[in-house]
């Protein structure tokens, strides 16, 4: 039975890939490591309680101690590596916990990993880290010159992606931090021979997502009848990958990807923000029958500082080398997540109260 080691689990895809993970695999166990900041919520995980597989360690991947003695306890076979600072506004207005959660947490990790699995020869069996990175690195793609009304590029063949060669480029403290997490991944591996692959992604989008990020932040103001905030133009271009998606790549790349590579997991579903903002509040309002849900909401806004004008992957390398492609269309992906939010009031009303965070002094104080 192999077990996992996941920090940041109690997060939007940390928590998506154990519940993944525990559906798809019956003999595995995950040790679920999160400092529950404002954007871990362990009732994302509530529907494991009892089960044995899934043992949740409250603490902070920048504590050499605390990563050590999970390392020492629970013996695991892989990392994947999500916890981070994961929201650009917040990066822009606070980098310094961007550069210590990212980019120290990382190295800490990587020290841990490392000092649990050398075999004193240079050697860690057959160990494996992940580290989940974002197509952010990359900085940003140009526009392409013919558009679909959606903000997808026309000509496809001719128009510019993100590949696993492009130069790193960060512009944000987020991505600045994560390219630099990327480079300590890296000099692990070519330095000690560590063993590691690196994913990187684009935007995500699915159930449990914190609602400061575009779509769950558009559902749930259009719900309440909220101004629908649209930075700048509204024509900067995401390229929108389903979380199970992404988790589906998590497992494949941990099981077959090889050593010190990268991996780019996305791609097919570019829109831009405005064509996103449109859909929802017309299936929102389709949804509810609730006529006020209008675009008279949507508002433009300053727009954010350095923001990157579109992401775009071309998945080829991670489909060729391991089968993988991005199976949910956004049409798909986005009907089947405002379904998701208009079925779970009670979670958004914790999130956005905080009353999520009294959960886990109810479910594990005194344990
Ligand atoms: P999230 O903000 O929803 O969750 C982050 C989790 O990490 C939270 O549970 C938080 O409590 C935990 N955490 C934060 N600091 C920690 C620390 N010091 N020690 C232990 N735990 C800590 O983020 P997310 O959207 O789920 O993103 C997960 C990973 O995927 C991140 O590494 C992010 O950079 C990457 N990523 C996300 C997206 C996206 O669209 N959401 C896209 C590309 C890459
Ligand atoms: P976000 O979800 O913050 O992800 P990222 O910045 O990591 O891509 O933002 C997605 C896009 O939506 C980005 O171009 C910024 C834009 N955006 C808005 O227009 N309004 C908003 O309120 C938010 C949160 C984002």
């Amino acid at each position: 039975m192999k077990t996992y080691l996941v920090t940041g689990g109690a997060g939007f895809i940390g928590s998506n890939f154990v519940l993944y993970m525990l559906r798809n695999h019956t003999a595995i166990k995950i040790v679920n490591v999160d400092a529950l900041t404002y954007a871990g919520n362990l009732e994302n995980l509530a529907s494991l309680e009892g089960d044995p597989r899934h043992v949740f360690v409250h603490a902070d991947i920048r504590d050499r101690e605390a990563i050590s003695a999970v390392f020492a306890e629970h013996q695991p076979d892989y990392v994947v590596n999500f916890a981070a600072e994961s929201h650009v506004d917040r990066s822009i207005e606070n980098p310094g916990v961007f550069a210590d959660t990212n980019v120290q947490g990382t190295v800490n990790m990587l020290a841990c990993a490392r000092a649990a699995w050398d075999d004193g020869n240079g050697g860690y069996g057959d160990h494996r880290y992940l580290q989940v990175s974002t197509d952010e690195v990359y900085g940003a793609l140009a526009i392409p010159e013919a558009l679909n009304a959606d903000g997808s590029p026309a000509d496809p063949e001719h128009a510019d992606f993100f590949r696993e060669d492009t130069p790193l480029s960060p512009h944000s403290p987020y991505s600045a931090s994560k390219a630099s997490a990327d480079f300590f991944v890296r000099a692990w591996h070519d330095t000690y021979g560590f063993p590691s692959v690196i994913t990187r992604c684009s935007n995500n989008y699915g159930p449990y997502q914190f609602p400061e990020k575009l779509i769950p932040l558009m559902i749930h103001n259009a719900l309440h009848h909220k101004e629908l905030p649209v930075y700048g133009d509204g024509l900067n271009v995401r390229d929108w990958l389903y979380v199970d998606d992404h988790c589906k790549a998590i497992d494949m790349v941990l099981a077959s990807g090889r050593l010190g590579e990268v991996y780019n997991v996305g791609g097919h579903n570019e829109r831009a923000n405005i064509y996103i903002v449109r859909t929802i509040i017309q299936q929102v309002r389709e949804a509810t029958g609730d006529e006020a849900i209008t675009e008279d909401l949507i508002r433009y806004v300053t727009d954010r500082a350095g923001h990157d004008r579109r992401y775009g992957i071309a998945p080829d390398k991670i489909r060729e080398e391991l089968g993988w492609y991005p199976e949910t269309p956004y049409e798909e992906g986005i009907a089947k997540t405002i379904r998701w939010y208009l079925d779970n009031p009670e979670w958004v009303e914790h999130v956005t109260s905080g009353a999520y965070q009294d959960y886990y002094e109810r479910m594990y104080a005194g344990r």
